[in-house]
C-alpha cells in the first residue's frame, strides 16, 4: 500500500498532458485525458493516478489526509508561465493612452518612454514595495492557474537595481507557494547613462553584473532583448556566450518586431528558449524546429499591442517546433498575467487546437524552463501541481471566456486556492 496525504476523488475528466515531453507536431494533439480519475499525492509528489477500484487496492490515505471532491470537475496540471517580467514598479497607463491615439510601442520607446519609464520607477522603488507588488501579482496569477512562474529582472539596468529585483524574487519565492524560476535580464535595454556607449554597458554586464549575480546565486537563466535599436545578433551572441561561460542557461527575446535572425541564434547558442517570434523567417522556423530550443509564443503581446501580426504558431507546429505559450506579463506590452487567458488567446489568435494550447501552457512550458522532469504534467513521481475546474469538459476552458472556472489550485500537494479563494495559510 502507498500512503497519501492528499486525495482528489472522482474527477469527471483528468487532462494529464503526460509525456514524452517536449511534444511536437501530432503529439501536441494528445492532452492525455483519463475519465473518472482518482489522483493522490504524498509530500507533494503524485503517487497514484487511476480508477477508484485500483485506488482502494493500492493507496491508503493517512488519517490526516486532505480530501477534495472532483466530481463534476475537470482536473489538469498547474499552468507553467515560462516568460514574465514580474518585478516592476509603476505602470504605463499614459503610454497605453498614447497607443490608443495611434502611437506604436516602438515610437514610444524611441521617445525614451517604454521600458525606460519602468526602469525609472523600479529604480525608485524600495525592496519592500517591490516585494509586496510581486506577492500580490503572484496571488492573482495563481488564482488563474499558474503554479510555476519564470520571472526576469531587467528594469534595473545597473548592478544595484538588477540585484534588487533578483533578491526580491528570491524573497517572494520564500513567501509564496508558486515556484519562481529566476532570469537575469540586464540586457533588456541600454540604460540612459550608457545610451551612446552601448559596448561599455555590454562590458559592464559581462565583467561585473553577470559574475555578481552568479556569485550570489540569484538567477538560473540569462535573457537578452535581441531587437533593432536594442541588442544586435552579434551583441546578443557575445552576451549569450559570456553568460554560458558564467554558468547561466540562456533564453532570448527573438524576432519580436524585426526579423534579425534571433531564432537561429537561439538555436546556435543552445538556448533553452527563443521567445516572441512574431517576425520569425521561414529559415528561422526551420532551424528552430530542428533544435532543442523551445519556441515560446506570447499571444498576449499581439493582443495587448493590437498588432495585426501574430506569431506563426501553425507553421511552427507543422515544422516540429517544441512550442509553448507564456504571458510575458509586463507593464508595456502585456499587462496580462492570466495563463488561462493566454491559453485562450493561443486558440483564438494563433489558431491552435484546444489540445495544443493545453499542452503549450503545461508540459511544453515546463520544457521551456527545463523543468519537465518534475512539473507540467500529471504523472506519478511528478509534483502535485494541479487545477480543478468547474467546467463540463476541458474544451469549455477555451469555449467559455471572460470568467474564471478554476475552483481549486493544488501546489506541491497543498490546496492553495479553495473554492476560488486564496488559502492564506500557505
Ligand atoms: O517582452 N520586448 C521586450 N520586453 C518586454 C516588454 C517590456 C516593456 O515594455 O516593459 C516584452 O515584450
Ligand atoms: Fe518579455
Amino acid at each position: 500500500m502507498t500512503s497519501a496525504d492528499l486525495v482528489v476523488q472522482g474527477c469527471r475528466r483528468l487532462v494529464t498532458c503526460r509525456g514524452p515531453i517536449p511534444k511536437r507536431e501530432n503529439a501536441l494533439q494528445d492532452a492525455g485525458p483519463v475519465d473518472k480519475a482518482w489522483i493522490a499525492s504524498s509530500r507533494g509528489r503524485i503517487v497514484f493516478i487511476g480508477k477508484e477500484r485500483d485506488f482502494r487496492a493500492k493507496v491508503r490515505p493517512e488519517r490526516s489526509a486532505v480530501h477534495l471532491d472532483g466530481t463534476g470537475m475537470v482536473g489538469l496540471p498547474g499552468f507553467v508561465d515560462s516568460h514574465t517580467h514580474l518585478p516592476f514598479a509603476g505602470n504605463r497607463v499614459e503610454e497605453f493612452r498614447l497607443r490608443l491615439r495611434g502611437y506604436t510601442y516602438q515610437q514610444l520607446a524611441k521617445k525614451g518612454m517604454g521600458i525606460q519609464t519602468t526602469v525609472a520607477a523600479t529604480r525608485r522603488a524600495s525592496k519592500k514595495d517591490l516585494l509586496s507588488l510581486c506577492l500580490a501579482r503572484l496571488d492573482r496569477m495563481m488564482l488563474h492557474g499558474a503554479t510555476t512562474v519564470e520571472a526576469k529582472s531587467g528594469y534595473g539596468l545597473n548592478l544595484k537595481d538588477e540585484i534588487k529585483q533578483l533578491e526580491v524574487l528570491k524573497e517572494a519565492a520564500r513567501h509564496h507557494p508558486v515556484d519562481i524560476v529566476s532570469t537575469f535580464m540586464g540586457a533588456h535595454d541600454i540604460p540612459k547613462e550608457y545610451k551612446t556607449r552601448k559596448s561599455a554597458y555590454i562590458d559592464l554586464l559581462i565583467k561585473k553584473i553577470m559574475p555578481e549575480v552568479r556569485r550570489r546565486d540569484l538567477a538560473e537563466f540569462f535573457d537578452v532583448f535581441c531587437e533593432k535599436g536594442v541588442f544586435s545578433v552579434e551583441e546578443t551572441r557575445r552576451l549569450a556566450e559570456a553568460a554560458k561561460r558564467a554558468g547561466f542557461k540562456i533564453r532570448i527575446h527573438a524576432d519580436e518586431f524585426s526579423a534579425l535572425g534571433g531564432a537561429e541564434l537561439a538555436a546556435e547558442v543552445g538556448a533553452a528558449s527563443a521567445d516572441h517570434l512574431i517576425s520569425i523567417t521561414e529559415k528561422g522556423i526551420r532551424v528552430l524546429s530542428r533544435s532543442e530550443t523551445a519556441a515560446t509564443l506570447l499571444p498576449s503581446v499581439s493582443f495587448f499591442l493590437m498588432l495585426e501580426k501574430k506569431a506563426p504558431a501553425r507553421r511552427l507546429i507543422d515544422a516540429g517546433a517544441a512550442l509553448n505559450l507564456a504571458s510575458d506579463f509586463n507593464p508595456g506590452s502585456s499587462m496580462i498575467g492570466s495563463m488561462l487567458f493566454v491559453m485562450q488567446l493561443g486558440v483564438y489568435l494563433l489558431k491552435m487546437s484546444i489540445e495544443e494550447a493545453l499542452n503549450a501552457v503545461t508540459a511544453n512550458a515546463a520544457f521551456a524552463l527545463r523543468r519537465h522532469d518534475s512539473i507540467g504534467s500529471l504523472e506519478v513521481g511528478k509534483k502535485m501541481d494541479m487545477l480543478l475546474c468547474d467546467v463540463p469538459e476541458y474544451a469549455s476552458l477555451v469555449y467559455e471566456l471572460g470568467w474564471n472556472p478554476i475552483r481549486h489550485v493544488i501546489k506541491n500537494g497543498r490546496v492553495v486556492v479553495r473554492d476560488g479563494k486564496r488559502n492564506s495559510s500557505f
